[in-house]
Formats: C-alpha cells, structure tokens, sequence
C-alpha cells in the first residue's frame, strides 16, 4: 500500500498513513516522509509497533543520533533511546512513589514547559521522534507551536525590535525551574552546559523559510539590557504560545510524533502522575547551528 500525507488544520503537522507498524519502508517511501516532514514540521504516524532496534534504524535515516545526558535516562541496552517515563523500575505498570523524586526508569515530568530540543546547548538537536509506549486514560497531552506561522505573525515593530538579535539561554540559571526534581548542577556539569546564544529568527538550513527561536531555556537578549531583554524573550514565549499557533496531541499507545526543533515547539502537558504511568521513547537527531536569518540581519541594518 503506497504511503498518504493527510496534513493537519492550516498544513502545520500531517499524519502518514500506509507505514507498516514497525517502519522500516522503501527508499522511497522515506524520500516522501523526509518531503512530508519538510513541509510540515510534524509528522505523526499511529498504530506502530516498532522495537527499539527498528525506532532506532528509523530514526537514523534522518541523519546521526544524538546520545542523551545523563545516561541514567536512556533505555538500557539502547543509549540512543531516551526514556520519559514515572514508571518504577520494578514494575513498570505502576508509578513511582510520588517522593522518589526523578523517575527511576527513565526522566520524569521532562519537557513540562515550551521547549526545542537541546537549545540551551552550542549545537541544539534537529528533530526529534517520541515513541508512546503506556499513556494515562485521560490527559498527558503533547502541544506543538508552529514558530514559522509566530514569526509571520509578529507585529512589525517586533521584528524590528529583535532584528539580529540573540537570545541567552541558560541552563545554569533556570535548572531549578524546570528540573525541580533532579540534583542541582554540579560545578562540572555547568562547565559542560555553559550559557549560548541563538538567533531569535532563526533560517531553516533546508527549507530556507524563517522561524521564531525562542523556549523556557531563553532568559534574555545579549546587547540589550537585562529588563528589557527579559521583557523581550517573555512576550516572544507568549506570543508563540497562543491557540492559533498550536497543534495538541492527545497519545494512544503506539502513535509517534517526528518533530523538527527548528522551526517547531512543543511542550508536554501534566496528568495524574500518582496513579497513572506514562511511557515514551526518544530519539534524538543532532543538528547544526542555528543561523540568524538574513531578513532579520538585514533589518537591523
Ligand atoms: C519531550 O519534551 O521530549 C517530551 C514531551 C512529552 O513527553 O510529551
């Protein structure tokens, strides 16, 4: 059966449908869906049953896999997979004990908080594949905010305002916040993770269209000062965070989502954690870094 892109509302997102559950396709049929994803930003594909080797081999067609830290988090045996997960490790139908803390069969409440992948890192991670082993009965949603629709809707003075312009993110600053539940960095782990900067209007190295580049780990805007920096990242969080731009993924077991952090973001949502488990596997594709778009250069001009 030949493979079908049904996009989504408004062409952000598109569901593949005619894969076989474990993915391994054609040629082609990757040609296609490699097009699809260009095109959409988000692919969804439902009713997979893949095992770790088969999300890996997928997932690599992409392009070099991204090994997530701590190794603590990863699926054993499988480095490349990282775990989302609340479930004990002991009997992964049940959660963990709510004072346990960070899951200890994978990374609990990750990515609570619009985010792209590794952009608090030099070199942030081109895409991302998440994989829905066990979901709750109700909530544990995943929301996706289409950034190219945010920048073309930003009011021109704001364009103007951030024109070739960087903002600072800082893991050092922010892990409390968005890591409640994990140890506090270590001085060798903020050696590792030292504050970047990334253009606010980013250009996509393979569509060439313009995107806003902004998540939770953005703290302000080097060469502004600090308050009207900070004024500057909070109102672009907001602005891409606004219903018109989101697409919001309510998982069944076996649907996975490709995203593509460069011009997407995606925040997952709560749900009852002390009595449900939750379960996802992700690959992680390395990227490249970010370029400021020549129409903001240019604007700064
Ligand atoms: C992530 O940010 O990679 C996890 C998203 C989710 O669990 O919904």
């Amino acid at each position: 059966m030949a493979i079908v892109v049904q996009p989504f509302e408004r062409n952000f997102g598109a569901d593949i449908v005619g894969v076989p559950p474990d993915l391994q396709v054609s040629d082609d049929d990757f040609r296609r869906i490699e097009a699809a994803w260009a095109a959409h930003g988000i692919l969804r594909f439902r009713g997979l049953d893949m095992s770790p080797e088969q999300h890996v081999a997928f997932s690599r067609r992409f392009g070099p896999l991204h090994i997530m830290t701590p190794l603590k988090f990863n699926l054993a045996g499988h480095p490349e997979i990282f775990v989302v997960s609340n479930a004990s490790k002991d009997d992964p139908s049940r959660p963990i004990a709510q004072e346990q803390g960070a899951g200890d069969a994978g990374l609990k409440r990750a990515g609570e908080g619009f985010h792209t992948d590794g952009e608090d890192k030099r070199i942030p991670n081109a895409g991302s594949f998440l994989y829905a082993k066990s979901v709750p009965p109700e909530r544990g949603d995943t929301l996706f905010a289409d950034m190219y629709a945010a920048y073309e809707a930003l009011p021109d003075k704001i364009k103007q305002a951030m024109a070739g312009r960087r903002a600072r993110y800082s893991r050092i600053d922010l892990h409390h916040v968005y890591y409640p539940l994990m140890d506090p960095l270590t001085e060798e782990q903020k050696r590792e993770r030292p504050d970047v900067c990334h253009p606010l209007a980013r250009r996509h190295p393979v569509t060439g269209r313009t995107s806003l580049y902004i998540g939770r780990w953005a703290c302000d805007v080097e060469g502004l000062p600090k308050d009207e920096g900070q004024a500057l990242v909070r109102y672009l969080q907001e602005f891409a965070q606004q219903p018109r731009f989101l697409f919001r993924q309510q998982w069944q077991a076996g649907d996975a989502i490709l995203w593509d952090n460069r011009c997407t973001q995606h925040c997952a949502t709560g749900f009852d954690d002390t009595r449900y488990v939750r379960t996802m596997h992700r690959t992680t594709l390395e990227g490249d870094e970010p370029r400021m778009a020549e129409t903001s250069a240019a604007l700064a001009l």
